[in-house]
């Protein structure tokens, strides 16, 4: 039975969202276990974009049970335009096919107002986030006094009780942070999020409870994670990361499945690297306008789903790679958007670091150690070829093919699959 886990190895936005699709026909459900609505994957359908934020991926699939996680945070609002959008789309979208955990924090709009004052108030300590309110609501969780999770949105009476000095707290806090900060009211957030509830019903569940009875009755289930491996927050470069556990580490914690029930991890990696946000990034290319980095960000379309931001780009990084594939057991590999360096005369891949001025090949995440790397390059040449239309291995030109194995090498993991383009033909099956 299979138990599949979808990760990114880098900082996110590695196209997973095409790999969970391809994947689902194997699988009969499929999980987010961290992150909210920070998350952007997309997916082509027949000609049809679809962009999530915070629903799985498998909600494409009617077939599939698609189930949102204890351990992710879930806002209402977001949580019901998506659901819209899918329906607008004529994909049915109901209680039975997608679920989410009564176990799952629940963002209020005084944890977007918070982060917005950090973030607009933090000069040099700025994180550059998303702006979704997630880091505010994993700290209330954490700190367990002023979180709350969403089965609690079912008990109006609880809910005031709860909402009361919570609000009055993060209202102080607010006005500690800026003297205009936004105040909230807890009778008007409770009766809202009343609202937003008898929506949510439907669809709440115990997801810990509905994946073990899945187990038992021989369902195979598909993790998809959000984010990439380096942005996780224990093993990703801190502090420029994301607030939970993006890695597989965060499997178990957020489905209540134990980790050792996966059978496979599918490590997820661009042929190049791509990074929003602040954060150290050895190999980016920061060669101007008529660069190298520039030609990717436009042939690739590097523009964050979420924010919309620009997003740096530079050279594949076999030393970030390796370290996360370590981290999070990697089977194969999916190398993604290929095609965007078919225009280049020669490729770099950084096999090392310098790190003041001594040669090393492991990965410092503490960001502070990171940001004194120098990546060490070997070069290797391009193809120059349109590669969006081969379909199996022997279609890719002999350099395609080599920078592929080199990957492979260099990360000591077969390469399973090779993407080509967005479309879900646009896919090499490598064995
Ligand atoms: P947060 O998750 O909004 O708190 O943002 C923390 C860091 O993670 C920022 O650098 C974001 O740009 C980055 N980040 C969050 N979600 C994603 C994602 O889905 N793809 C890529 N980067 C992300």
């Amino acid at each position: 039975m299979a138990c599949t886990c979808v990760v990114g190895l880098q900082w996110g936005d590695e196209a997973k969202g095409k790999i969970v699709d391809l994947l689902t026909a194997e699988h009969d459900l499929v999980v987010r276990y961290n992150g909210g609505a920070n998350a952007g994957h997309t997916v082509v359908r027949g000609g049809k974009t679809f962009k999530f934020s915070l629903l799985p991926t498998g909600v494409l699939h009617p077939h599939l049970r698609s189930v949102i996680g204890n351990g992710v945070v879930v806002y209402p609002v977001r949580f019901f335009e998506e659901v819209n959008q899918l329906r607008a789309a004529g994909v049915p979208v109901g209680g039975d096919n997608l679920v989410v955990s009564d176990h799952a924090h629940v963002i209020f709009p005084y944890h977007l107002e918070e982060e917005r004052l950090l973030e607009e108030g933090g000069g040099e300590q700025a994180i550059g986030t998303t702006g979704r309110g997630i880091g505010p609501c994993y700290q209330d969780k954490v700190g367990r006094r002023h979180a709350v999770r969403l089965g609690e949105l079912a008990h109006p009476d609880h809910l005031l009780k709860r909402l009361g000095p919570i609000v009055a707290y993060k209202n102080a806090l607010l006005r500690s942070l800026s003297p205009t900060a936004r105040q909230f009211d807890a009778e008007t957030l409770c009766r809202d999020y009343t609202r937003a509830m008898e929506q949510v019903r439907p669809h709440l569940a115990d997801t810990t409870r509905l994946l073990h009875e899945g187990l038992k009755a021989g369902k195979s289930i598909l993790y998809e994670a959000a984010q990439g491996s380096l942005l996780d927050v224990d093993h990703g470069t801190y502090p420029y990361v994301t607030s939970s556990n993006s890695s597989p580490a965060g499997v178990w914690s957020g489905s209540g499945v134990p980790a050792r029930r996966l059978t496979r991890v599918v490590g997820v990696i661009k042929a190049y690297s791509t990074r929003v946000g602040r954060g150290p990034f050895p190999t980016e290319l920061n060669d101007g306008p008529d660069g190298i980095g520039e030609k990717i960000r436009k042939t690739g379309r590097e523009y964050g789903t979420v924010t919309g931001r620009p997003r740096r780009c530079g050279w594949f990084d076999a030393v970030a790679a390796r370290y996360s594939a370590a981290l999070g057991g990697v089977d194969d590999l999916a190398v993604m958007l290929l095609d965007v360096l078919s225009d280049l005369d020669e490729l770099r891949i950084a096999t090392a670091y310098e790190l003041d001025g001594e040669r090393i090949d492991c990965f410092p995440s503490d960001s502070f150690l990171l940001e004194r790397c120098k990546p060490v390059y070997e070069t290797m040449p391009g193809w120059r070829v349109d590669v969006s239309g081969a379909r199996k291995p022997a279609d890719l030109p002999s350099a395609a093919r080599r920078y592929v194995d080199r990957l492979s090498e260099l990360l000591k993991l077969p390469v399973s699959i090779v993407s080509v383009g967005p479309d879900r033909v646009q896919t090499i099956f490598m064995r």
